[in-house]
């Protein structure tokens, strides 16, 4: 099938298959996909996933920044050949999508990271893998075998941990090393909150750690060190019995064996010790330049003396996110700080790429963030709903659809390549702050 007609191809085929009342596996809608995961999801995994921090604002005001932007499609343009490909740290990709890495998939289905890998690679799309996976990296990455994938990295506060996750990231092909600077803390997420409920407090979304040499030695030693100061036992609740479970299932080896283990329970609070590193700063980043060659992308820039600095610490991209607005209530919408930031990069050095997250629903999305300076886009919670609804096949269907609209939405107004996407093909409704 030529490129070509990607989009309409994808129509073709739904329509096709709709003759014999087959429908597709998830909604093509994004408001619907998300309404369907709610009714497949748990009620604690729907709320992790869909949850945001404090009131909610920013995860609001980052879908409603696209509604303040309308395409201006133009005509009498031949656009019967279109490409939507990118080069982007020397890989082709074929259309301007990521999967962004989101982490503790395990809420959303059984087969949870392999399944969404398999559902990336699928459609030629960059798999983010994340640090908070539900499965150990090497595992991923066998999935995504020559397709290209990305290690996100939250930078631990132990820098042996820091620099073993590195090593295994390069050692199991990751092409660029993403990391997140937006999650020094877990914010707080009144979802979450209500319900009491923390998947890595459950063993859960810490496969990385646990599968790393350095985090089991430091695990080892908190045994050793516990065993020599007992502690009196809580009595045992059903849901600390359910907690208990959930930490030796999630632990490697066997279930049975973990449950009469101390393991499991020093693995979640070895984690908790190590997950962040408040300290981290601008000093910081030579340390990782010099542990890697490969790409680095900042992800959770706002602002654009940030993108300048990060620019001056050598950095290769710049990951313009609020985190899906999980991290800081009443922030700038991440599609707002897209441009300055962009700005920033271009005027200072034209060969940094900018990725974009934080709203993406649709193929209009995608157009939008493009027009205003985005390289590609990261998938984020539809990822995770599609995979709720239908694994691997859901996650590729999400994909599907998006560089599908994304295609017909170049045909429509009349671009034929990524680089025909820019500013002049949009007018900007109620002015910034509406
Ligand atoms: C359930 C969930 C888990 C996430 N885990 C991570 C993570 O482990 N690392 C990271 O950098 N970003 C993580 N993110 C943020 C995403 O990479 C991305 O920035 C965000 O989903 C974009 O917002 P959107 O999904 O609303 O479009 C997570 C997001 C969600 C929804």
């Amino acid at each position: 099938m030529p490129l070509s007609g990607f989009g309409r191809a994808v129509q073709s085929a739904i329509f096709r298959e709709g003759v014999f009342g087959r429908r597709p596996a998830v909604p093509t809608d994004g408001t619907r996909l998300e309404d369907a995961a709610r009714r497949a999801m748990s009620r604690k995994g729907f709320a992790y996933v869909a949850g945001s921090a404090g009131s909610e604002a920013t995860a609001r005001a980052n879908l409603a920044a696209f509604d303040r932007w309308r395409v201006v499609p133009r005509m009498l343009v031949d656009t019967s050949e279109r490409d939507t490909g990118v080069t982007l740290f020397g890989r082709h990709h074929q259309s301007p999508l990521i999967a962004a890495p989101v982490g503790v998939l395990s809420m959303a289905h059984s087969e949870a990271d392999l399944a969404a890998a398999r559902g990336a690679r699928e459609q030629g799309v960059t798999h983010v893998i994340s640090t908070q996976a539900s499965v150990p990296m090497e595992q991923i990455a066998r999935e995504l075998a020559g397709s290209g994938h990305w290690y996100q990295l939250y930078w631990s506060s132990d820098d042996e941990l820091f620099e073993s996750l590195v090593r295994r990231a390069e050692a199991c092909g990751s092409e660029t090393i993403v990391v997140t600077l937006d999650t020094a803390y877990l914010a707080w997420r009144p979802r979450d909150l209500d319900l009491g409920h923390l998947p890595f407090a459950r063993g859960e979304g810490i496969a990385q750690y646990t599968s790393d040499p350095v985090f089991q030695r430091l695990v080892a030693e908190r045994v050793v060190a516990a065993g020599e100061q007992p502690r009196p036992r809580p009595r045992p609740t059903p849901a600390g019995v359910g907690t208990l479970l959930s930490m030796s299932r999630n632990h490697p080896g066997n279930t049975r064996a973990n449950l009469a283990s101390p393991v499991p329970r020093a693995a979640v609070e070895t984690f908790l010790d190590v997950f962040p590193r408040p300290t981290l700063t601008w000093d910081d980043l030579p340390r990782l330049r010099a542990l890697t060659s490969l790409p680095i992308v900042l992800k959770g820039v706002l602002h654009p003396d940030d993108a300048r600095r990060a620019i001056d610490a050598g950095v290769d991209g710049v990951y313009v996110s609020n985190h899906g607005g999980r991290q800081v209530d009443r922030s700038v919408a991440a599609l707002e700080a897209l441009p300055a930031v962009v700005e920033a990069v271009r005027s200072r050095e034209a060969s940094v790429r900018v990725i974009f997250d934080s709203g993406i629903r649709c193929g209009a999305d995608v157009f939008v963030a493009l027009c205003l300076g985005a390289d590609v886009v990261g998938v984020g919670r539809p990822l995770a709903y599609g995979l709720s609804l239908a694994g691997s096949a859901g996650v590729s269907e999400v994909l599907r659809n998006l560089r599908a609209e994304v295609d017909l939405m170049m045909a429509l107004t009349g671009c034929t390549s990524l680089s025909d996407l820019t500013e002049d093909r949009l007018v900007q409704v109620g002015g910034p702050s509406a």
